[in-house]
């Protein structure tokens, strides 16, 4: 397949592209903003591959998705088979900040993909989350569950799928839409909890729990979920919906004690600090439906996160260039006090 691939300077692009390309041979041109999330160092062990260019541009820019789209021009190159969207938007506390951006790439930006998808006659898959159904305190979500978005994030990401939606059921377009839980794994950007309390760990910074921490996540291993919006891109069927949760789902308090007992920090760093507005008690998929296309997770939540730990310890130039950047004026901001810049504490 030769595919468009939006987003993919990020963390959960970034793997999708490397397992398509890698893996599954396919021809990978990647469309990404490089916002604050996104940098062209979490494809450089893919830059030089024939079948792999990057460009720099804006989903919500017409100009800069039909640039995309006869990108590269190189003769005798078969033509775009998909548009796989992941770029957007991503962190809820931001979008609590200031949602203007939200809505502009994730509701604007898919807009602008799917009249390109529709013109091209292109298939199509849009990147979405669990954060569409709301919280839920028992039980799993199904993809027939309601749609209760609590954050700005996570109503950008609704109205987005139900753009899709009416672009198959209005256009004939052949869409379809994942829902993952929380991903995790190597190259997140570390505003998200477990890299937050990873870094700070190794820092000897506070590591920040929001309210009481008993939050539930249904925590899944990043190549987990790109494994899953592959499957979805073969087998999907047009205007179907399929989620892809983890195998372990996880209070927020035990996450980071986890963190602490593996990085050797001192308990005493956790504090509880005031919660997130509409904070989401818990998250729970059930992922059937795409497990009867053949799909399975991989990567339990205990041997990922140790990997996880382990893979931020050895990778400090990839996080010390962020966190000495735009991520300490954003912490600084969010969390009301500094970073600590001294070296990491070396743990074994
Ligand atoms: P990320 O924040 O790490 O990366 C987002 C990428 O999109 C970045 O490379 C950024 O530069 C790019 N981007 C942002 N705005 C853009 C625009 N207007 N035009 C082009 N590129 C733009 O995000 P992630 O965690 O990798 O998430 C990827 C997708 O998966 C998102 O759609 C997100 O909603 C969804 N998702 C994430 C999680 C999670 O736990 N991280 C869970 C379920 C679903
Ligand atoms: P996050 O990684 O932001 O993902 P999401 O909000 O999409 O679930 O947060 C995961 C959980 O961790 C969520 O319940 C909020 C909580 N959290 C904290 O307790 N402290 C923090 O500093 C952050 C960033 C998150």
């Amino acid at each position: 397949m030769k595919i468009l691939l939006c987003g993919g300077a990020g963390f959960i692009g970034s793997h999708f592209a490397t397992i398509r390309l890698l893996q599954h041979n396919d021809s990978i041109v990647v469309l990404d903003k490089l916002t604050y999330a996104g940098r062209r160092q979490n494809l450089a062990h893919l830059e030089g591959h024939p079948s792999f260019a990057f460009v720099h541009g804006a989903i919500e820019s017409p100009k800069d998705v039909q640039r995309a789209l006869s990108a590269p021009a190189r003769a005798g190159e078969p033509p775009f088979d998909a548009i796989v969207n992941f770029a957007a938007e991503t962190h809820v506390d931001r979008s609590i900040a200031a949602a203007h951006d939200f809505i502009q790439t994730n509701l604007l930006g898919t807009n602008v993909l799917l009249e390109a998808a529709i013109q091209h006659r292109l298939r199509y898959v849009q990147v979405s989350t669990d954060e569409v159904y709301g919280s839920i305190e028992e039980g799993t979500f199904t993809e027939l569950s309601p749609l209760a978005p609590s954050s700005p994030y996570a109503a950008s990401k609704a109205g987005a799928d139900l753009l899709v939606l009416s672009c198959c059921h209005t256009h004939g377009l052949h869409g379809s839409i994942c829902r993952g839980s929380n991903n995790y794994g190597p190259r997140q950007y570390p505003e998200k909890l477990i890299p937050l309390i990873i870094l700070n760990a190794l820092h000897n910074d506070p590591l920040p729990v929001y309210g009481d921490g008993r939050q539930v996540r249904n925590w899944i291993h990043v190549t987990d979920f790109a494994s899953a919006v592959g499957i979805v891109l073969e087998e999907g069927a047009p205007g179907e919906v399929y989620n892809a949760g983890g195998p372990d789902e996880c209070a927020n308090i035990d996450v980071v004690e986890r963190i602490v007992a593996l990085t050797s920090a001192s308990p005493d760093s956790i504090e509880h600090i005031a919660d997130r507005p509409g904070h989401d008690r818990r998250y729970s998929l059930s992922s059937e439906k795409v497990r009867a296309l053949g799909w399975r997770p991989r990567v339990r939540f205990n041997q990922g996160l140790a990997d996880t730990v382990a893979w931020y310890r050895d990778n400090v130039s990839w996080w010390e260039p962020i966190r000495s950047g735009e991520y300490r004026a954003y912490y600084e901001r969010q969390y009301d006090k500094p970073l600590r810049s001294g070296p990491a504490h070396s743990t074994q």
